[in-house]
């Protein structure tokens, strides 16, 4: 890449998009991110704009329309965000021959799988929001360098997420906690992803790349670690993802597969218990 131009971050205010940003700073990559206040991804001639005036050496697509329940009574808006707009995006990265990296999900599988998934597995999408996430990255193979990065089970500062839901029911002195114990998948945090996402993009990695932390665990597995990890007292009650019904149906099992990442840049990530325990050991965890 050539390191004049600039790395181009959408959705900078999200928990991925201020991960990206702040090790693109620890790395001295000149960076400039936007969110929906200032580009708005689905406004062609917005991004468009934005991107052929910068000439960025790689736009990273961390912007998403994220609220996976919502997408089910709003499958237009979610693919304006999710499909569209990453055409519009690998359109003005061919205009200048600018990387598209787009950031994907494990969502895009069924979830029958009883192994990782591998990067060429069927894709099966069961939620208006994995059939969003799944054209976008169609959308983004039409960009002539692209990487279509799969990920998972997101936290991260600044973010909406799984660790901030359960650390809140422990603050608030709940001292039961029921948890789903039948799906399975890869806790990840947005640091270590962030870090994978530069260092493929630093080795010219194309395609489609699953990153995420190393290990599988279900949400009870994970909620319980939280637990240990801060030390609370309380009981991890394991439930059936019947007993919460919710909109959209989530995959079952959506392990993904890391060896090609490993391959790629010359390590696994962190396991998963490691890296919380480096989120919850940061002052800025929530
Ligand atoms: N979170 C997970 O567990 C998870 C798992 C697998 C993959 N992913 C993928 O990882 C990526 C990053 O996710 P995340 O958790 O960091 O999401 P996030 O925290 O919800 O951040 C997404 C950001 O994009 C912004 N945005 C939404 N629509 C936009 C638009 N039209 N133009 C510009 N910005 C827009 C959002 O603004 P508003 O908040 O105002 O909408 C938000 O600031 C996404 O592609 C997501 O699909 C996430």
């Amino acid at each position: 890449m050539d390191a004049r131009r600039p790395l181009l971050v959408t959705g900078s205010y999200g928990q991925l998009g201020k991960a990206v940003i702040a090790e693109a700073g620890a790395r001295a990559i000149p960076t400039e991110g936007c969110d929906v206040d200032t580009i708005d991804i689905a406004n062609r001639g917005a991004v468009t704009s934005w991107i052929i005036e910068r000439r960025p050496r790689a736009v990273i697509n961390c912007a998403a329309y994220t609220a996976v329940d919502d997408c089910e009574d709003h499958e237009d808006e979610a693919r304006a965000v999710n499909a569209t707009a990453v055409a519009h995006l690998a359109g003005a990265c061919n205009t200048i021959g600018s990387k598209l990296i787009q950031i994907s999900t494990d969502y895009v599988f069924d979830g029958t799988a009883k192994k990782p998934y591998r990067e060429d597995d069927p894709v099966a999408p069961a939620s208006a929001y994995g059939r969003t996430k799944l054209l976008g990255e169609q959308a983004a193979r039409t960009a002539d360098d692209h990487l279509i990065v799969r990920t998972a089970w997101l936290y991260g500062f600044g973010g909406r997420h799984f660790v901030g839901a359960i650390r809140r029911q422990i603050d608030a002195g709940n001292r039961q906690l029921r948890v789903v114990a039948d799906q399975f998948g890869s806790p990840t945090f947005c640091d270590d992803l962030a870090a994978a996402i530069l260092d493929l993009a630093a080795v010219g990695a194309s395609g489609t790349v699953h990153a995420a932390n190393t290990g599988i665990t279900s949400w009870h597995g994970f909620a319980a670690e939280i637990a240990r990890q801060l030390g609370a007292r309380v009981e991890v009650v394991a439930v059936a993802t019947s007993e919460f019904p919710r909109p959209a149906r989530r995959p079952a099992y959506s392990g993904l597969d890391t060896s090609r990442l490993a391959e790629l840049i010359g390590r696994r990530l962190p396991t998963w218990q490691d890296a919380l325990t480096r989120y919850l050991g940061s002052a800025c965890a929530s």
